[in-house]
């Protein structure tokens, strides 16, 4: 049995009674529930919302939408959505949420299908491990196997609530596929936390109201790309921000190191395919993670290179690398969007930068580039002990220097 679970709740934090609000005549949730019924890889739709009184009305819709229904836990979603599959004798879950109405049936069977045939090689099948669909496209298919997996095991409570930030959190432990959009789609947004979110919805809704046929994902990405200014609105909130907030809430735990192993590959990757990554990268061409595997499993031979996997609370949340030549050493340093801001940064520059001069024999200065405009760098390095010693072009870019001495530890 192959279940699609869409999560709703009517008790959202940024924008209450969402799923239930209206664009074109129907309700959020009606929209999601229509498209997902015409994809042809699934055997049931679940509902899966909570016990609370205010959510008897989404319990409502699904049973007139002829979909099943199943309430459970508020926050700790993961037992929501294990319940919900256990009831359902799902043995493929497919994770969809409430607030995405312009799903596209089509992204929901690809991703299924690459999970469907590549049963033994992936655990865990997404289109956002890196995201090219737009925000609101979001399909995740794992087993139920993988899904007790990570009920038994999930302890944060950012875990308990983002379903599947488990997986995020170990990609050592799950092979993890993913299916790509032709383009990189990822900076559109449909889905709903905000009322700009909702405009933007309602003016796509009514554009195509009438037709026989529903938008899919390229119908909508052409229509944007002809109304630009619609975008305008929804386009500086970013992704994933409720679970940025989780993170925050959850309790904060020392930051350790340890050398990174083939199997972070995909977690470089993704860190590496961030916005705020590349922006501060000196090479911003795109490859592929067959390319960067390559790239990768080179680095981890070469004895001049090191590359520290920094973890809290069990999650890997950055990395910190140094690529030695003689005496001195150039480092990087990246924090997972969805953890920055935490104080990680600084705390990992600075052990990683202990470690590498206790286990790098001969090096005496590290030097981090920086591009002028970085605060957010400057500052990480400033607080692990970098003291600005001038300027240097990297690539054609003018950055400033700061540097390390092994003496100043
Ligand atoms: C730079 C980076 C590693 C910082 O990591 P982080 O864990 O978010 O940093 P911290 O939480 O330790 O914050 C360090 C300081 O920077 C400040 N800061 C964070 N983001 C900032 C921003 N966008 N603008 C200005 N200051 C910022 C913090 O407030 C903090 O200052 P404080 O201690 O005075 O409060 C992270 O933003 C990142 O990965 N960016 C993309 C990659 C990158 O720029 N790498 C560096 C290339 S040289």
């Amino acid at each position: 049995m192959i279940v699609a679970i869409i999560q709703a709740r009517m008790g959202s934090t940024r924008l209450p009674g969402k799923v239930l609000m209206k664009a074109g005549g129907k309700t959020l949730l009606e929209h999601l529930v229509r498209r997902v019924k015409r994809a042809r890889t699934l055997d049931a739709i679940v509902v899966a919302t909570t016990e609370n009184l205010e959510d008897d009305a989404i319990a409502a819709l699904a049973k007139k939408l002829l979909v099943g229904v199943f309430r459970g836990s508020e926050h700790d979603v993961l037992d929501r959505y294990y319940r919900a599959a256990e009831q359902a004798k799902a043995d493929t879950v497919v994770r969809l949420t409430g607030d995405c109405p312009l799903m596209d049936p089509q992204v929901i069977d690809r991703v299924v299908s690459l999970f469907k045939k590549n049963q033994r090689r992936y655990d865990y099948v997404s289109n956002v491990r890196p995201p090219t669909f737009p925000d609101g496209m979001d399909v995740e298919v794992f087993s139920f196997k993988v899904l007790q997996k990570m009920w038994r095991e999930a302890e944060l409570p950012s875990e308990r609530e983002h379903v599947t930030a488990y997986i995020a959190n170990h990609p050592e432990l799950f092979a993890i596929g993913n299916v790509r959009a032709k383009k990189d789609f990822s900076h559109l947004r449909l889905t709903v936390d905000t009322p700009a979110d909702l405009t933007l919805i309602s003016s796509i809704i009514t554009a195509f109201a009438g037709r026989k046929n529903y938008p899919d994902a390229q119908d909508i990405v052409a229509f944007l790309k002809r109304h630009p200014n619609l975008i305008k609105s929804n386009q500086h909130i970013g992704r994933n921000e409720g679970y940025a907030k989780s993170l925050r809430e959850d309790p904060k735990e020392s930051v350790t190191l340890r050398k990174a192993v083939m199997a972070d590959a995909r977690f470089l990757y993704e860190l590496r395919n961030e916005k705020a990554v590349k922006s501060a990268s000196f090479s911003t061409e795109a490859f592929s993670f067959a390319s960067h595997r390559q790239w990768f499993r080179k680095k981890l031979a070469d004895r001049n290179s090191l590359i520290y996997i920094a973890k809290a609370g069990g999650a890997s949340v950055g990395q910190v690398r140094f690529d030695a030549r003689g005496k001195s050493a150039e480092v990087s340093v990246a924090v997972g969007d969805a953890h920055r801001g935490l104080g990680y940064g600084s705390r990992m520059v600075r052990s990683a930068s202990k470690r590498f001069f206790s286990e790098y024999s001969g090096a005496k200065k590290i030097h981090a580039y920086i591009k002028p405009e970085n605060e957010a760098s400057k500052k990480v390095f400033g607080k692990a002990g970098f003291r600005l010693a001038g300027s240097k072009t990297v690539k054609g870019t003018k950055c400033i220097d700061m540097v390390l001495t092994s003496n100043s530890l």
